[in-house]
């Protein structure tokens, strides 16, 4: 079975209480949890990763290829600013979807960049815990 890395940055463990106007009620784990459901369907074995530490992230990305066949990711607040996330991704040599729950291009102005997409497969956003299910069946394609 395929491998695929799920990996949320900073402030995602706090899903379900935090701003749940902007990001819903759900948690975190009741996302993977529906992605895991999704993932038995699509024959697809996840592994979940959140840290709200950049550096971590990068190390994550960068011996991503030795063990999955592709990654999904909401950098979270890196999207916008994190140049060492962008290079992880861009030389990790599989194929990465970003997904945002929000939609970051409706939201403030410095949201609206996002400096890994244009080294990502594919971006999804706005869907909310959609984003993550749609980026699995995206990737059941692709890999
Ligand atoms: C987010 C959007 C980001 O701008 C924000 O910093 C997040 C969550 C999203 O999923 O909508 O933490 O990535």
């Amino acid at each position: 079975m395929k491998k695929v890395l799920v990996i949320n940055g900073p402030n995602l463990n706090l899903l379900g209480e935090r701003e749940p106007d902007v990001y819903g009620k759900l948690t975190l784990e009741s996302i993977n949890g529906e992605m895991e459901e999704l993932a038995k369907e699509l024959k697809l074995d996840l592994e979940f990763f959140q840290s709200n530490h950049e550096g971590e992230m990068v190390d994550r990305i960068g011996s991503a290829k030795k063990s999955f066949a592709a990654i999904v990711i909401n950098p979270a607040a890196y999207t916008h600013t994190s140049v060492a996330i962008r290079d992880a991704v861009s030389a990790c040599g599989i194929p990465v979807i970003e997904v945002h729950l929000s939609n970051i291009y409706g939201r403030e102005e410095f949201r609206q960049k996002s400096l890994i997409a244009p080294v990502a497969k594919g971006q999804i956003s706005g869907f909310g815990k959609e984003s993550y299910l749609l980026a699995l069946r995206a990737v059941s394609k692709i890999i």
